[in-house]
């Protein structure tokens, strides 16, 4: 997820300081470039970016001594574009007297860039901010006003983003927002921009939200924000934000773990763009079409992702995969595999010390490595020769939710693919996951309490949901220090039944495919005075044998995908049932004790 910064000042000073103390801010979001510009009333921009991190390349480009009134900065994480000082923002247009930036997806980008180089401008990149620009100077050059150029270039420039862009000889910056965060903070003094709100709250506590399909025209100590349809003039004054930058930071949840779970269904969809633009998928896949055996590597919840993986390997592309985790796969595989072997390694972190043994083994043995990883510039994908970025920006409670999520999108993409399949369907991955957390929040009240007092239970589930049921299990563990067990249905009458006494809960995650299983599983449980607590789509038989339902909103995909895509939604109300339990039984969700985000020891 990248991040933009513009500032507008009223006298002019070096605004170097500022610039790299907002990057600082802004960094948590994810980012492998960095560049800022200060563009003066007259002259040329001062533009300067590399990769790198935030201070290296601050005091690489010296930009503590960057001066003016105006200046934009960027962090970029990249998407269109391999991470360069090419395709680093801000980006010029054409003869460089306008400069802007952007975050988010322009999903046209390509198709734009071969226009723009048709219509005789400079393009030096292939990164999609870049797009920004010229969709700009197109109708600037054909003698629009500023205002009239970006509105007509918001219909031009397809995805979600926030742009801001500013021209040699005024004392203005703009900035437009369509889908993607941007907020507006002033003084008596300046203006500023922003994709979030934490990274401007140390400038000024007066803010201005705006809302997508809104340009704001700022200067300093005051804007106009107009309507990007009809260029109607919007009224909107100031509020004063007194929450501290912690409740800020944490999008008005009252946890990390909350705001995270709700940020799945944007994630996913970015990542669901990011792979359709992807010029690495195809590489990925002939990778995996060449290999003799596929090992798919990871720990904790990304190895449940990953057992997810391996089914949809195996049901989508008829391609039979191994999951294993991390430090077995060194003691029970690494003897066996060699060059003609791949593995794809999984890890939010990039950097957990297991995982980075097991990529050390099978180095050494010349196997090849495919990585899915949030972090960017981590070990693992530093480790990778192609990877999937998962780019869910930073996941700050400990356990694993969005980005669970999205390596499981992930690999149903990479199976997708795979199997020669359409993935045009997995556009309405966002849809599917906000109606499911939204149904899922009004059912989860009524039952949280009959499971909250238990401090052992069980959650199982079959083929496609026992991956699922896994990783309930490793949340509720995780988080609410009970004793969960997370199993495949069938195989709980071959000893755990005797558990079961009067109200024992037992979560059951019901996959269409499987209903019937389910049910009987279920009935082996309930006759013995134990409670069972499905988790499905409406369904006659769940809702007549099972003592609760929680339901997840019927989808419309194809009949062969639609199991796959359950099984997906089936985590979201695993994860709110654990994020409500830890709550009642008095402990945070976001930093349960004895755990660590990212286990960098053996
Ligand atoms: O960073 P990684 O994905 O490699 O971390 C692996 C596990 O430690 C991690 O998934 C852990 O199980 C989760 N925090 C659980 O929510």
């Amino acid at each position: 997820m990248c991040g933009i910064f513009g500032i507008v000042t009223k006298e002019e000073q070096q605004l170097g300081p500022t610039l790299i103390e907002v990057g600082h801010r802004l960094s948590y979001r994810g980012y492998d470039t960095v560049g800022a510009a200060t563009i003066p009333q007259a002259g040329k921009v001062d533009l300067r970016k590399d990769v790198g991190k935030v201070q290296e390349v601050a005091d690489r480009l010296n930009f503590e001594e960057m001066a003016g009134q105006r200046a934009i900065l960027q962090l970029r994480w990249a998407t269109f574009g391999a991470p360069s000082y090419t395709n680093a923002q801000p980006h010029l247009d054409s003869d460089g007297d306008m400069v802007g930036a952007h975050n988010g997806n322009v999903v046209n980008n390509v198709e734009l860039r071969q226009q723009f180089i048709a219509e005789g401008m400079t393009v030096r990149s292939e990164n999609d901010g870049e797009s920004c620009v010229h969709a700009v100077e197109r109708y600037v050059d054909q003698g629009d006003d500023i205002i009239s150029a970006i509105r007509k270039a918001y219909h031009d420039l397809e995805g979600d983003y926030a742009f801001v862009v500013g021209r040699l000889g005024e004392d203005k910056l703009y900035a437009i927002k369509k889908g993607s965060g941007l907020v507006a903070g002033v003084t008596d003094d300046l203006t500023c921009i922003a994709s979030d709100l934490p990274s401007i709250l140390p400038i000024t506590r007066e803010i201005v939200r705006l809302n997508d399909g809104e340009i704001i025209t700022f200067w300093a100590g005051g804007y106009e924000i107009c309507n990007v349809e009809d260029g109607s003039l919007v009224e909107r004054a100031p509020e004063l934000v007194e929450d501290s930058i912690e409740i800020v930071q944490k999008g008005g949840y009252d946890h990390f773990m909350l705001k995270e779970i709700h940020e799945q269904a944007q994630v996913a969809g970015e990542l669901f763009h990011l792979l359709e633009n992807s010029s690495d998928i195809e590489s990925m896949i002939a990778k995996l079409k060449a290999a003799r055996n596929i090992y798919i590597i990871a720990c904790g919840t990304s190895y449940h992702a990953g057992l997810l993986g391996s089914i949809y390997f195996a049901n989508l592309a008829e391609r039979v995969t191994i999951p294993v985790l991390a430090p077995q796969f060194i003691a029970h595989y690494v003897p066996t595999v060699g060059p003609e072997d791949v593995g794809i390694f999984v890890s939010q972190s990039g950097e957990t010390k297991d995982v980075l043994n097991a990529i050390q083994a099978a180095e050494k043995r010349g196997m090849g490595v495919l990585g899915l990883v949030n972090v960017v510039g981590s070990s693992l994908m530093r480790a990778s020769e192609y990877y999937v970025p998962l780019a869910c920006g930073y996941e700050i409670s400990v356990p694993a939710t969005k980005t669970f999520t999205n390596q499981v999108v992930g690999f149903l993409y990479l199976a997708l693919k795979l199997g020669g399949h359409e993935t045009a369907a997995l556009a309405n991955l966002p849809q599917w996951i906000d109606a499911t957390i939204e149904a899922v929040e009004r059912q989860i009240p009524s039952v949280e309490g009959k499971i909250s007092p238990w401090d052992d239970l069980y959650c199982l589930g079959y083929g496609l949901t026992y991956p699922i049921a896994l990783e309930g299990a490793l949340k509720l563990k995780e988080i609410t220090y009970a004793h969960c067990e997370g199993m495949l249905s069938t195989e709980f009458k071959h000893g755990p039944l005797s558990a079961v006494t009067e109200g024992y809960p037992v979560i059951f995650v019901a996959g269409p495919d499987d209903t019937s299983l389910i049910v009987s599983g279920i009935n082996e449980v309930t006759c013995r005075g134990g409670r069972a607590i499905a988790i499905g789509e409406e369904d006659a038989r769940l809702r007549a044998n099972a003592d609760d339902l929680i339901v997840i909103p019927t989808i419309e995909a194809p009949d062969w995908l639609r199991p796959h895509i359950v099984a997906l939604l089936s985590v979201l109300p695993l994860q709110l049932l654990s994020y409500r339990i830890s709550l009642a039984r008095g402990f945070d969700p976001d930093f349960p004790r004895n755990l660590s985000k990212t286990l960098t020891v053996d």
